[in-house]
């Protein structure tokens, strides 16, 4: 439709029409499917609310999502179709790992491929907009949507949010936008602007504290990024920054998103965040809660009845101008008319197509390539990879089910309640079905591999909190059957060779309000780690998990930990594929591991102290723990393969830059081991002195690159003095003259070190 016609549409609509475009609500009020992903009794709305809201979240489903937008524009007064929005988050039915995994694949191609897949299932399903990216910048491993993030930085953050966004959306076009008419494309929303991130204590929903600088600096890029890619709609996040609430903060949405950032498209409410602002303190009643929103530049009321039930009385008693509700029912319409809904309102629902995408051959192979990809190996002790029986290749295309009998080699007892566990893909997977999703033992059994399995133990201890939240969960409830599970554990491993112990977080306890104080393997589990390890020191660990965890037993004890996050729902597969080496691990944490619970947050790029400490020093006055280390447990960056890597000195092309200008700075990068293998070659830079206190470095590039044993190449890194800039003293982006260094190297403690000035 031609922008002129909207503008008439918009004036030929009645104020409470409008009002009502901009109500987001439930699927669940159309359909008994649709999913519940907030507190779901807020709103109570009218028949009529129901059925004019403009928007609608949580349904998917080609036949359903057509009949539900028929029966609708046959009652919408001018004919008007609804958006379907939903969180599809790392994949609608073929699902990849969780976002946090991709981040440490260091590779945002595969991030792009992931959403192009999602893009490609959920569209034929009748979708018309993910709830993703999720780019918040994460710090605080307590946090339970760590999981949704790429991580601790801000650099890997970025190139994470641009690719996602083109993935669901497809590049930008030469006059704009991309274009999400086109077949199996779907509009992508970034979230949660701004800094939901930052929770102080990691608790979720909690108030954020940032100065504007370290908010401009780390947390605003990944936002802007996406934003810059293109991307079609933003949404608000629960807390407060400054102690204003997202939702009501004027500066952060019009002034720093859309004057700032040249956002122009539609800004959401996360889910009751606008209502949110009476908790808050912020608004008396509903309609303050209405103006304020409004008023900052939201858009879309999801799932209160704010909006619906204020606006036009605002008008009315002129509190706000039309002019105010109209812009925003004009960026509805817009995103309606970009999606081509105005002439084709099923978009790409196809029950035909839907059948035929979902979960195909290729798309789950691409799944399964990308979890290989993302799993950290962090300690190796010799006995990854495992053996084949008879050398044969294992990988699932060449399996023939002889190869695989343990008789002719060494046994592999594979133990963990991870191990037959189909719930792998994370907590925003809720279109995922177990029945699809190939556990380790399937992955075992499709390979014909016989080897013994044990349980050994439940995934959760008797945590009444979770209960409470009505899961069927897995827990351990009976003290003599707990006790049967480890004994036969303990039997099966006494009599292996190797054993694989698959254990960690249950799926429930990351993703939203899933905050945890201890963040620690489950004590159950570490109970059956315990007995295990102790009849047979041959562990090799394979750790599920949602965010990093205090893992200082099992490192210490275990010969091998791999951690293989959520890796959704071809886990089971390329689990096996990178135990047996057919895929060496090349992926590198993109969040720290802590020491201990008490060391959270901890990243790598943290501001230089007065008083900084060195490991060994025994000054007093130092800023350091008594009690442990101030260095992670495994830091950002840091990963390992099956073969070893030399990285040469640092080279730099000139040891001065000017403004403007760039240098470069190379290594040659050398496959010392006899395996092929990839690195991710890691470029951090320090600035020396300037008008502010800057991070101890900070990641300004990092290349993955491929090398057969023995081979060696050179990785060029360019450093541009715009990457040197920062928010200075007044407030300005801009570089400052002076010194810098640059390190290269295989993870953020690289010492691989180069010198130059900004002159
Ligand atoms: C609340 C979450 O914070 C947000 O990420 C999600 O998109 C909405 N609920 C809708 O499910």
């Amino acid at each position: 439709m031609e922008q002129q016609k909207l503008l008439e549409l918009l004036q030929d609509m009645s104020l409470s029409e409008k009002a009502e475009q901009l109500l987001q609500i439930g699927g669940f009020y159309l359909e008994k499917e649709g999913v519940v992903t907030g507190p779901e009794n807020l709103a109570g709305y009218t028949q009529e609310e129901i059925e004019q809201a403009g928007t609608v979240l949580g349904s998917i489903g080609a036949e359903k999502l057509k009949a539900i937008q028929k029966n609708y524009m046959e009652k919408q007064p001018h004919h008007i179709p609804l958006i379907f929005m939903t969180d599809i988050i790392n994949g609608y039915r073929t699902v990849f790992p969780i976002p946090l995994a991709q981040g440490c694949s260091f590779d945002p191609e595969l991030a792009r491929k992931g959403a192009e897949i999602a893009a490609r299932e959920s569209a034929a399903a009748g979708l018309h907009l993910t709830f993703s990216p999720m780019v918040d910048l994460v710090r605080d491993a307590r946090w339970g949507r760590v999981m949704e993030s790429t991580g601790e930085d801000t650099w890997l953050n970025r190139q994470f949010a641009r690719a996602v966004v083109e993935g669901y959306q497809g590049e930008k076009t030469k006059d704009g936008g991309a274009d999400l008419k086109k077949k199996g494309k779907i509009a992508a929303c970034v979230k949660h602007y701004a800094a939901y991130g930052a929770p102080i204590a990691g608790r979720d929903y909690n108030t954020v504290e940032l100065s504007e600088r370290t908010l401009r600096d780390d947390y605003l890029p990944s936002y802007r990024e996406a934003v810059e890619a293109g991307v079609a709609m933003v949404m608000t996040s629960f807390n407060t920054l400054d102690r204003i609430p997202s939702s009501g903060n004027k500066k952060l949405m019009r002034e720093i998103l859309r004057e700032e950032m040249g956002f122009r498209g539609v800004v959401i409410s996360d889910w009751a965040a606008i209502e949110e602002m009476l908790n808050h303190g912020i608004a008396a009643d509903r309609k303050e809660a209405a103006r304020l929103a409004i008023e900052a530049g939201v858009d879309i009321d999801m799932c209160t009845t704010c909006y619906c039930r204020n606006l036009e009385q605002l008008v009315q008693e002129g509190v706000i101008s039309e002019a105010l509700v109209d812009e925003a029912v004009l960026r509805i319409l817009e995103l309606k008319n970009r999606l081509g809904l105005f002439e084709n309102p099923y978009k790409d629902a196809d029950e035909q197509e839907e059948k035929e995408l979902i979960l195909c051959k290729e798309h789950r192979e691409e799944a399964r390539k990308a979890a290989a990809d993302t799993f950290v190996l962090l300690k190796n002790e010799g006995i990854l990879p495992l053996e084949k029986s008879c050398g044969e290749n294992l990988s699932r295309e060449n399996s023939s089910r002889e190869n695989f009998s343990q008789e002719k080699g060494k046994t592999v007892a594979y133990i963990g309640p991870h191990v037959e566990n189909r719930q792998i893909t994370g907590a925003w997977s809720m279109f995922a079905r177990e029945e699809d999703t190939v556990s380790i033992a399937d992955a075992l059994k499709e390979r014909g591999i016989h080897a013994p399995v044990a349980r050994g133990s439940a995934i959760l201890d008797n945590n009444r909190t979770l209960e409470a939240l009505g899961e069927a969960l897995d827990y351990q409830k009976d003290a003599q059957q707990a006790k049967a599970l480890l004994e036969e554990a303990v039997s099966v491993a006494k009599e292996a060779d190797t054993v694989v112990l698959a254990i960690g977080e249950h799926r429930v306890q990351s993703g939203e309000a899933a905050s945890r104080a201890q963040i620690e393997v489950p004590e159950c589990q570490m109970e059956l780690f315990r007995a295990v390890q102790a009849v047979n020191p041959n562990v090799a660990v394979v750790l599920f998990t949602g965010r990093p965890l205090d893992i200082r037993e099992i490192s210490q004890k275990a010969k091998a930990v791999l951690v293989v996050w959520q890796p959704g729902t071809e886990g089971g597969n390329a689990i096996l594929n990178v135990l047996y080496g057919d895929v060496n691990p090349s992926a590198k944490l993109a969040m720290s591991f802590p020491w201990c619970t008490g060391q959270v947050p901890v990243f790598y790029n943290e501001m230089h102290t007065g008083r900084p400490y060195k490991e060994g020093m025994t000054d007093k006055y130092l800023s350091r723990y008594l009690d442990i280390p101030n260095k992670p447990l495994y830091p950002f960056g840091y990963g390992l393969s099956y073969t070893s890597f030399e990285i040469s000195p640092v080279k730099l092309s000139s040891d001065t830059i000017q403004k403007g200008e760039s240098l470069t700075a190379s290594v040659t990068v050398k496959n010392t081991g006899n395996m092929s293998g990839r690195e991710v070659v890691q470029l951090y830079v320090q600035d020396h002195a300037a008008s502010v206190a800057r991070p101890v470095r900070e990641l300004k590039g990092a290349q993955k690159i491929g090398l057969e044993p023995g081979e060696e190449k050179e990785v060029v890194f360019t450093i541009t003095e715009e990457m040197l800039a920062f928010t200075n003293i007044d407030m300005e982006f801009t570089s400052e003259a002076g010194k810098y260094s640059v390190y290269i190297g295989s993870s953020s403690e690289a010492d691989n070190e180069g010198v130059f000035e900004l002159v």
